[in-house]
């Protein structure tokens, strides 16, 4: 055991909105069902509270989740009562900012030839892994709208791009590149660069130096550069030419989603929020979907491998592979939701996870 880490480790829940009051207490049976030495405390953050008492986060909340917990699992923000978008911002994309959570690490991962709706796809072409600039970009809400609704307002939206936040989630790619494998076992070995610096060329030009530059501390690792617009193309033509892809905050946003396309839907893909030695968040890459949430339809996969991959990044390695194996049997066994193609419900499919997890399961 890692004398560094206290033997019950202490996971921060927040299930949000729509589908994520669904998925996440799956994810949370599937902990508990690997008897995962953990604590569990849950926030109600979300739209209900803030329309209850206007709350989004609480004083100093960021701060609490940093000083005591190891980890924070969370479901989804977005809520169509709330036009402004306000408490998602806040509380997502407060968690990513705020808690300084740089890497946003989107494993894309096929897991059963079935789940690709691309011809001749087999799981072993499809094992990359995405790293999102998570803390800058046009994200940062630096802008403004002058003379709104008139026939002159001007609205800006800055992209802002740091030398430190740039060098640091390359460096991290190529770290990452380094110390994993894929799920077959051999070794990865390119770090590819995606960006749009034929037209955007302030920020670009900062991100072309800034790979030339940390790709050459690493002569092992193939450095490859592609723009966004032709990364979407040949990620649907031949997605087996990817391994680590490397990008900004809105580029990696659109194209993981794309990306879990190619894994079976938005339910299958999981997400880590990273800053490596602080408190790190996970979550599916789904939102809220409002048009299915209440009904137990939402596929809780996304939110049971995010669970998985935070158990891994806290050291609770037997826990992790056990649930992804799970996962995985699942699939192969059509005990799935209908979105990929099985009968079951989110509830039902989340429980016969966890039945698996604990070993209930005939194996
Ligand atoms: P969405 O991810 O909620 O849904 C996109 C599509 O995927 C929909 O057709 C939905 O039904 C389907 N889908 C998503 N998750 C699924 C699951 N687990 N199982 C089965 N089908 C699933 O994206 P959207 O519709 O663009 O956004 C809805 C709301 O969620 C918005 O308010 C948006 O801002 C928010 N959002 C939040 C997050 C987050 O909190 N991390 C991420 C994306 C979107
Ligand atoms: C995601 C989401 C968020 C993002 C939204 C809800 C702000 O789409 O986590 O991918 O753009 O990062
Ligand atoms: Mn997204």
């Amino acid at each position: 055991m890692d004398p560094q880490k206290p033997a019950i480790q202490r996971i921060a829940v927040i299930r949000g909105d729509g589908i994520g009051q669904e998925v996440i207490p799956q994810a949370v049976k599937a902990i508990q069902a690997a008897g995962a030495a953990v604590e569990l405390t849950e926030f109600d953050w979300g739209a209900d509270r803030y329309l209850r008492d206007g709350i989004t986060v609480p004083p100093e909340g960021f701060a609490m989740l940093a000083r005591d917990f190891d980890a924070i699992l969370i479901g989804a923000f977005g809520d169509p009562r709330v036009k402004t978008n306000i408490h998602a911002k806040e509380i997502l994309l407060g968690l990513r900012f705020k808690m300084d959570l740089y890497a946003n690490l989107r494993p894309v991962r096929l897991l059963d030839e079935a789940l690709c709706p691309l011809k001749g796809v087999e799981p072993s072409d499809l094992d990359l892994v995405v790293l999102r600039e998570n803390t800058e970009g046009v994200y940062t809400d630096a802008g403004g709208v002058f003379k709104p609704g008139t026939p002159d307002e001007i609205a800006t939206q800055e992209d802002i791009n740091t030398r430190k936040g740039v060098e640091r989630i390359i460096r991290y790619a190529f770290e990452y590149c380094r110390e994993h494998h894929k799920l077959d076992g051999s070794p990865r070995s390119k770090v590819l660069m995606c960006d749009k610096s034929n037209a955007m060329t302030h920020a670009g030009g900062l991100w072309q130096r800034v790979f030339k530059e940390v790709s050459a501390e690493y002569p092992q690792i193939t450095a490859q550069h592609m723009y966004v617009d032709a990364l979407c193309m040949h990620m649907v033509r031949d997605p087996r030419q990817f391994d680590v892809i490397v990008t900004n905050n809105m580029f990696g946003d659109i194209i993981t989603d794309l990306a879990a396309g190619l894994q079976g839907g938005l339910g299958m893909a999981a997400s880590g929020n990273i800053h490596p030695g602080k408190t790190s968040m996970f979550e599916p890459v789904h939102g809220s979907a409002p048009p299915i949430a209440g009904k137990n339809l939402a596929n809780p996969f996304g939110a049971i491998l995010a669970a998985a991959m935070m158990l891994r990044h806290m050291g609770l390695t037997a826990e992790a592979d056990r649930i992804e194996a799970a996962v995985l049997e699942a699939v192969r066994q059509k005990k799935t939701t209908q979105d990929i193609g099985g009968p079951l419900g989110t509830r039902e499919a989340g429980e016969w996870v966890a039945d698996r997890v604990a070993g209930e399961k005939e194996r």
